[in-house]
Parts: C-alpha cells; structure tokens; sequence
C-alpha cells in the first residue's frame, strides 16, 4: 500500500478512537482536519486507494430511495424482560438458572455416582447453593441495536435488527458515527468479527441538537421541528436515507454482544469479551461489572438506579447475564431469548397524563409562563403535576389543549416536560387552541393591569410592575436570595405574607420592618422574628455586585451586575452615570 496512505489511515484512525471513544483528543481538531483533507486529496487524486474502511467514508455517500435489506447471519434475539424487578426477582432469576445448571451438570453423572443422587434431589428440592454463578451485569440502554460486520479487520456493514432476522443496511449512516471502528485496533484481525451493541444519542448532544433546532424555527426556517427523545432521534437518525443529515445527528455506541465470528475468535466468557471489544477499539460502558451471586445482582440494581440521573444517556433498566459461555450453552434459548439473560426494568422516563387546566403565572420581571397543570403522573422517579409550558409560542408550537392527553417526560436531572400531544386521543369537539391574550382579556391575572408583547420578545408580560402583588413578591424574593443580597428566613411563606397584609411593598419596606411588625404577623414566633431583624441587619453590609443583581433590573444578572460593579466602583458614581 502506498506509504502516506497508510501513514494517513492509522494516525486519522488513531486520533478518532481518542476522540470520539476516549474523550480524550491527542491533537488539536485542526490538525486532525489538516491530515483528513491530505487523504481526502489523495485519494480523489488515486481512486483506486481508497478502501472499505478508509477514514473518508465516515462524510459523503449518496442519498438512498430506501434501504437494502439484510440477513443476519446469525439470528439477533431479544432478552426476556422481568417484571418483578425487585430483590426477589433476581433471586427468582438465579434460583431458576442454578437449579437448571446443577441439573445438567449432575443428571449426567447420574449412572455412576450414586452420592450425587443426594445432592441431585437436594438441588432440584432447592437446597444446593449456587451462590458462585457470575454474572455481568449491565446497562440496558435506550437506542437501537446495530449489528457490525467486520472482515479482515474492517467494517464492511452495519444492519439494523429489523425482526431479528432480517434488518437494514445502514452502512453508510453507521459509518458516520465516530465511536464506531472503522478498522479494528489489532494487527491480527479475525477472518469475521459480527459486534453487537447499541447506538444511542446522549442527553447533552440531544439537548443541544434541540437547541439548534430551536434556532432554525425562529430564524424562519420550514420544515424543521425540535425532536421529541434522544431514543427515537436515535432511531430516526440511523434510518435517515440523506447521510448528510443523519451526520448533523450526534450519535455515540456501546457494545455489548456477539453476531457471526469465524472460528479463532472464541471467548469464555461475557466478561473477556468486552474486554476484547475495548481493546479493539470499541466504547464498551464503564457501568458493566461482575457480580458473583445474586446479592451482587441487587446491588447493581439499586447502584444504577442512584446513578441513572446523573448518567450522560438515557437507560430502561439493567441486563444480567451469565458470564460463564460454557454456561451460557447448557442454559441455551426458550423462544428466541437466552435462558441466561433477563432485563430488568427501571420506571419509565415517558407516560401519558391529561391536560387539566393551563395555568398562567407572573414572574418577577411580570413575563407571564403558561403551565399545564397535569392529572399527577408518576414519571422517571416523581409525581409530575405541573409542567411549564415556557412561552405564547412554545404552548402553540406544541398545541397542548384543555383536556389533551400528552407524553410526559422525565429523565435525567432535567425538568419534566411535554414533548408531544397525542392527537388521536383529543376530545371531540376538540378544544380550543391555546390564545394568551384572549385567555386574559389582555389582562394581568394578577393585578388586572394590560399585558403586553414587545417585538422580539417571546414572553407577554403585565405592565403593573410593582403595583402588581405577584411582581412585588417576586422581586423580593429575588432581592433576599441567596446569590443577591441573602436574607436569611424570607421566603416564600413571609414574603406571601407581607404583602398581602399590606405591611411592605417595595424593598426599602423591608428595612423599616420592626420586631413589633414582625411579631405581629400570625404563625410567627418572637425568635424567629428576631432572626429576621438581625438578617436584615447582617444584609445591609453586602457587596456592589450583590446589591445591583438584587435590585432585578431586566437585563442585570451576575455578570451584568459585577461587570457595573468593576467600572463604577461605588453605588453613587453608578447613578450619577
Ligand atoms: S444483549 C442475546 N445487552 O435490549 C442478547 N441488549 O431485548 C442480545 N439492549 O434489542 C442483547 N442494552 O437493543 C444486550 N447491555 C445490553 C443491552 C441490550 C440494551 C437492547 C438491545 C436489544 C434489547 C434486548
């Protein structure tokens, strides 16, 4: 092979699988674009060099009319998912699995040892500890599985799994995912090597994707839509025909299992199998882990189940398997699923919930937020019963009506949302479309002063300012949190209070606050009163910085509020400015 070319190939393979599976770049990105570029001029200079698994492949490619289908070599099956999903179910799981083991293992000796009999019927009357079955437990991620074909070290396909017998050719799309080898890492590659895993997007490249999104609807652009999960994006991206577009989708994969092998490639177990999967070049979960007994199976359960929110992907459960292949093949197959695998589910991050009124709450800068109040669903861990709806134009971008029924999502640390609304199950006659204005009669809820839009904004907001009761709250609330001025004890509660009694108004009010005042005000203790006064003491020696943000004017955050605070030095030289 000519020598640049295969300079090229190992250093752009090299520096992707750093990348792209190691997080950890070896080279600026420009110097990876520089070498890319090389090859690509190389190779439009000398077509006959380019190769299956020539690092160009990963852009380009002709949109499809449809995808070719495929057989798979060896059947893609399912696992059997449990549904008690408690201790006691992997317990169930491993009592079946070792009485079918010690079965097997016995039943053939039966003839000749007649002291095995004992335990034979000790086993089958459930008495014989299998404690030392291993398992590795894993991730069940939430994608789609993809089976790789790897010849002579290099990717020359990628199927879909489709029934489980027959999928499609995605080759072209696979190709584009920088997680997956395009060669394998070894200088002595197996004839064929069929890898298994799962290709999923991330919370992070989802939310971002949306992001841009976003931006293409409100720069005017047709035709585009935010997307509803990062499983279906998933999905969608792998079976997208214009490569082009399924190369903007950021996708990332796990391997996890075995398709055709020739015969050199043999493992004993689960466990040195994605030890060999890494070593090949493929992401393999760092989460996956050998669990001797069930006990251990349980642990694992509960450990991811602390952790799935703070994972960068979303899972639906965990999978156990054996790990032993030796008894993986005496437990064999029932109906298309391992007898030697079972998932197990975690509460789903999605469910359907009913729209039952759609609230609308003023802010403190008087912007009026839409909120779907939601018959209470339990999803991804809590009861969800409100669910803000942001702004006028994301309410109607969404078109959630009185009495729809919506998929509500939860997942991750972030706050439930809807993501869509199921419009077969809309009411009859159908409800009427979400009008902000009309909603209010332009009017504030709270204050009855108008409500207004200023071009450009996406929010409608009441003119009252602090006339208006809900802005009053809100801005002093603002003023004595903790990233402002932080008044210690006013919250929510006293300051509802306050104001309604009419006792403050603005935040200079606070300071004229005396213990009798205060004391005065029902539900409150002498103590507690005077915990308030000696914080609003405390208060008054806070920073520039703290005092500007706490005054919540539009457009001073932090760094606003800071940046005044350097250039001015002092509140006086600020409002002689
Ligand atoms: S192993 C013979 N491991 O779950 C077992 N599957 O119902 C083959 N999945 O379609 C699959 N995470 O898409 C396996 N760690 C994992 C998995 C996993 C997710 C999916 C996979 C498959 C389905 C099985």
């Amino acid at each position: 092979m000519h020598t640049r070319l295969a300079q090229l190939h190992s250093l752009l393979h090299r520096y992707a699988h750093a990348y792209y599976t190691l997080d950890a770049p070896l080279v600026p990105d420009a110097e990876y674009d520089r070498l890319f570029a090389e090859l690509q001029a190389l190779e439009a200079a000398h077509p006959e060099l380019k190769t299956a698994d020539s690092p160009t492949l990963r852009v380009g490619g002709a949109v499809l009319a449809a995808f070719a289908s495929l057989k798979h070599a060896v059947p893609m099956l399912s696992i059997r998912t449990e549904t008690d999903t408690t201790a006691e179910g992997a317990q169930a799981f491993h009592n079946r699995l070792a009485k079918e083991l010690a079965k097997t293992t016995v039943v053939a000796q039966k003839p000749v040892q007649s002291s095995i009999f004992e335990s034979f019927d000790q086993v089958v009357s459930g008495s014989i500890d299998f404690s030392a079955i291993e398992y590795v437990a894993e991730l069940k991620f939430d994608g789609l599985a993809i089976n790789l074909r790897y010849e002579a070290g290099k990717l020359v396909q990628a199927a879909t799994r489709g029934d489980g017998e027959t999928g499609e050719d995605v080759t072209q799309n696979i190709r584009g995912i920088g997680q997956v080898p395009l060669s394998l890492n070894t200088a002595t590659p197996p004839k064929v090597l069929e890898v298994r895993g799962e290709v999923y997007m991330r919370r992070d490249d989802f939310a971002q994707l949306n992001e841009r999104q976003r931006a293409k609807i409100a720069a005017g652009a047709t035709g585009e839509k935010t997307f509803v999960n990062p499983r279906n994006t998933a999905a969608g991206a792998v079976r997208q025909l214009d490569p082009a577009i399924a190369r903007q989708r950021p996708l990332s994969f796990f391997a996890y299992a075995l398709g055709e092998v020739s015969q050199e490639v043999s493992f004993s177990s689960q466990w040195q199998m994605l030890q060999a999967f890494k070593a090949w070049g493929f992401p393999v979960c760092e989460h996956s882990r050998i669990c001797r007994g069930p006990q251990a199976l349980v642990q694992f359960h509960a450990d991811m189940a602390a952790l799935r929110d703070s994972l960068p992907f979303d899972i639906d459960g965990v999978v156990y398997k054996v790990n032993s292949v030796a008894q993986q093949h005496t437990l064999g197959y029932v109906s298309r699923e391992p007898r030697w695998a079972v998932a197990h589910k975690y509460p789903a991050e999605e469910q359907l919930s009913t729209v039952l009124a759609i609230d609308l709450q003023v802010g403190r800068t008087g912007a009026l937020t839409p909120v779907a109040k939601l018959a209470p669903v339990f999803v991804g861990n809590v009861t969800v019963s409100n669910v803000t709806l942001h702004n006028e134009d994301e309410a109607r971008r969404k078109d959630v009506r009185v009495g729809d029924t919506v998929v509500v999502r939860r997942a991750g640390d972030v706050i439930p949302e809807i993501v869509s609304v199921v419009i077969e199950k809309r009411p009859t006659p159908e409800p009427e479309a979400f009008d902000l204005y009309k909603r209010l009669s332009g009017q504030c809820p709270e204050c009855a002063s108008p409500i207004a839009r200023e071009e450009g904004e996406a929010a409608w907001r009441c003119t009252g300012g602090l006339y208006c009761p809900a802005q009053r709250k809100q801005a002093l609330l603002h003023f004595a949190g903790r990233r402002a001025v932080d008044i210690e004890g006013l919250g929510d509660k006293l300051v509802e209070q306050l104001v309604d009694e009419g006792v403050v108004k603005t935040v200079p009010d606070l300071y004229r606050l005396g213990l009798s005042s205060l004391a005065a005000l029902e539900r409150m203790a002498e103590k507690s009163a005077q915990n308030i006064v000696q914080a609003l003491e405390t208060s008054k020696s806070t920073t520039l910085p703290r005092f500007l943000f706490g005054l919540g004017i539009r457009h001073v955050g932090e760094t606003t509020a800071k940046d005044l605070a350097k250039h001015f030095g002092t509140l006086d030289a600020l409002m002689a400015a």
